[in-house]
This record gives structure tokens, sequence and C-alpha cells, in this order.
């Protein structure tokens, strides 16, 4: 029998038209931030209620620069879930602050949002809750918290563009939402990511912020209109969006509702199919309205028959040429925060046992039904259920 080609967990859908507008760009003679990120800025705008979307090199980018655009300072606390991929964190670090985690929900393993208040200090500045594989945390207990404690919320919604809360897009209301385009992520742009926000002071210092603290954009500069003349108001990053990158955006977003569509579909097929096994735990739904983007599909591992742990089911897979992806170890066992935060692995014990049980089944918009149960048949063997 010939061998199956390797099924990864993620590949990303890229049309022939967005291929010949990257094409268009290399032979345009202008590469890097202009028309084609302004264009895509537009239609990121237009698809979150009008709000400003400004697009940078990478989520990690504009979670980083989204906080220093708040004046986060140093030893200024922000709460977030240790659930989550060690960019969160990071960020948190790089610009200046401290990361407070609040322990998960076991079922949605979204930021136990009963929990956040009693984190709450007089050092704290900001919440960043990460919807979770695609799924929103309760935004309306979060904004009332902001609202009575004075914070700012920056969204961590990496998994999450498209997913709706109450009826409303997330990044189409609220405070700052940054979104990632890494090429496992809904949709992509390569690498790339972008913040939402309607605040206009945020939306000034992001604006340096991104390139090199100058206030004016290269385009503006280097266009027929533009002049060679800048101030620099602040020491910035380089974290612009190049128009490749863009060129990609501007054909991916069109297709981001389809895409969702097709991961629903797919996710709602593996609960059908999966539900009743004694060997997984499939995430849970809040009580509240809303939709899931399915980013990621990602069950527990419980007791099975083969006595297999998370890390031999990943390799027994590998072996039936199938990956499974890991979202995520809790970012509190490693090293760099439990040596510098003293952080105990029994300190958060909903995203300890959850961190070493989750794994990530294939999903992707061109997924196949077939490919779907080649998954199915290799987990029913690996488990030795058949
Ligand atoms: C929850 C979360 N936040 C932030 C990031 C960072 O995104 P990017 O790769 O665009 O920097 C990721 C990427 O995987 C993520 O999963």
């Amino acid at each position: 029998m010939t061998e199956l080609p390797f099924l990864p967990f993620a590949r990303p859908t890229i049309s022939e038209a967005a291929i010949e507008e990257v094409a268009e760009t290399l032979r345009s003679g202008w590469i890097t931030t202009g028309p084609k990120v302004q264009k895509f800025e537009g239609m990121l705008a237009d698809y979150h209620s009008g709000r400003r979307a400004l697009c940078v090199s990478s989520a990690t980018a504009g979670l980083q620069i989204a906080l220093l655009a708040l004046g986060l300072c140093e030893g200024d606390e922000v709460i977030t879930t240790p659930l989550t991929f060690v960019a969160t964190l990071n960020t948190i670090v790089l610009a200046g602050g401290k990361p407070v985690l609040v322990d998960i929900n076991p079922d949605t393993l979204n930021i136990e949002t009963s929990a956040i208040e009693a984190a709450i200090t007089p050092k704290t500045k900001v919440i960043m809750p990460v919807h979770y594989a695609g799924l929103p945390c309760d935004m309306d207990a979060i904004y009332a918290l902001a609202k009575k404690y004075n914070l700012r919320v920056v969204e961590d919604c990496a998994h999450a563009i498209g997913t709706e809360y109450k009826g409303r897009k997330l990044g189409s209301c609220g405070d700052i939402q940054v979104m990632s385009f890494h090429p496992n992520k809904n949709m992509t742009t390569g690498e790339g990511g972008a913040i939402i926000t309607d605040d206009k002071e945020v939306i000034h210092k992001l604006e340096r912020l991104r390139f090199h603290g100058i206030d004016r954009d290269a385009f503006n500069r280097f266009g027929k209109s533009g002049s060679q003349q800048y101030d620099v108001t602040m020491a910035g990053f380089k974290y612009n969006m190049m128009d490749i990158q863009a060129a990609l955006g501007i054909h991916q977003l069109p297709e981001l509702d389809g895409f969702i569509e097709k991961r629903t579909a797919l996710a709602k097929r593996y609960i059908e199919i999966l539900g009743g096994w004694s060997e997984l735990t499939l995430p849970k739904s809040p009580g509240y309205n809303h939709t899931h983007a399915w980013h990621l599909f990602t069950p527990l591992l419980g007791k099975n028959k083969a006595g297999l742990d998370r890390d031999g089911l990943i390799n027994a897979m590998k072996a039936e040429n199938i990956g499974l992806g890991l979202h995520y170890q809790s970012t509190h066992t490693f090293s760099y925060y439990s040596d510098n935060y003293g952080w105990k692995p029994s300190d958060f014990p909903n995203s300890l046992s959850a961190g070493e049980r989750i794994f990530s089944l294939p999903l992707f918009p061109l997924m196949t039904i077939d490919e779907q149960d080649r998954v199915i048949k290799s987990l029913e063997r690996v488990f030795k259920r058949v």
C-alpha cells in the first residue's frame, strides 16, 4: 500500500488571484509599505465597522506597541491568561510591564472572568484577554471590570479575527484589538498583524511607534507628492507591514468569512463523531451568544486503552503521517517565567492540566472529508478502539 502524504494540522489557502497580486506587486517597483497596505488597512477598517486598522509586521509587534501606546510604565501590571502562545506574555515584558496571570475556565479554556477582579491591584493598568482558539471571552464582564477600575483592554485576537460576540465582530467595538496574519491563522499575509482601535491618541502614538518614531510613513516620503523632510518624535520600532504582504491580505480578507464557515463545518463534524469518545474531552461553549472562528480544534486527552499520554499521542499520530499541534504548554511553566515571576506549576492548576493534555487536530479550510476521516481512523487505531 502506498503511504498517504503527511497531513499537517494547518495549511493556508492562497488563491491564484492573491498569487498574481503578489507577483504584480513585486513587478511594480514598490514592495514595502505603500498603496497596498493603505488599501488593506481600509478593507480591515470596513470589516470592523469603520474603526481604524493599523497594519504591523506581526501580532507580537502589535501587542507590544499597543501596550506602549497606552503608556505602560515599568512595573505596571497586565492581567492575562496562562494558556496562550508565549508572545502574549513576552509583549507585556517587552513593553516594561509585569504579567499577572488568572487561571482559565476548564470548560472554555479562556481566562476565568469571575476570577479577574481578585487579581486587580493599584498597579493594574490593562486586561489582556486572549480569545483562545477563536472562542470569544465574556467581553461584557471584562469591559465592566475595566470601567469599574479605570483599566484599558487590549484584546489578543490572534486566533479570533472574524469571531462574533453577541452579534458583533471582535474589533468592531471596545478598546484595542490585535489580529495575527501568521500562516496558521484564520487568514494570512505570510507574517503580519493589525491593530484595531478608534482611540485617536493611541492611533497617533501607534503610527510613530510602528515606524522609527517618524511623523509620517515611508510611502508619503517617497511618493511624488511626498517630502523628504520629517521629524522624529520618539524612538520607534520598525514594525511596518510590506505591500508584498498586504497584496495577500487584500485577497484573504474577502474570503475570511467563507474560511470560517469551512472550519466550522469541520469542527462540528469532529464534535459529532468524537463527542462520545471517553478518551477525549472536547471544548465546551459558553452560555452567551457568540460564534467561534475555530482557528484551532483542541481536545484534552484522557485515559485510553493504549496508555498514551499527550506527547505519546503526537508521536503515534506522526507515525500515521498526521501532524497534531500543541497549543499550548501553560506559559507559567516555562523557565523564564517560573524563574522571574516565582510561579509554581500548581499556581494555575486548570491551565497546567490543560497544557499537559491538550493537542490540536488538523483543521483548515481546504481539508477534505476524506482527510478528516483519515484523522479519525488513525485516532481509533492509536487509541486501540478497533
Ligand atoms: C494567542 C497568540 N497571541 C499572539 C500571537 C503572536 O502572533 P504573531 O505570530 O502574528 O506575532 C500568537 C501567534 O501564534 C498567538 O497564538
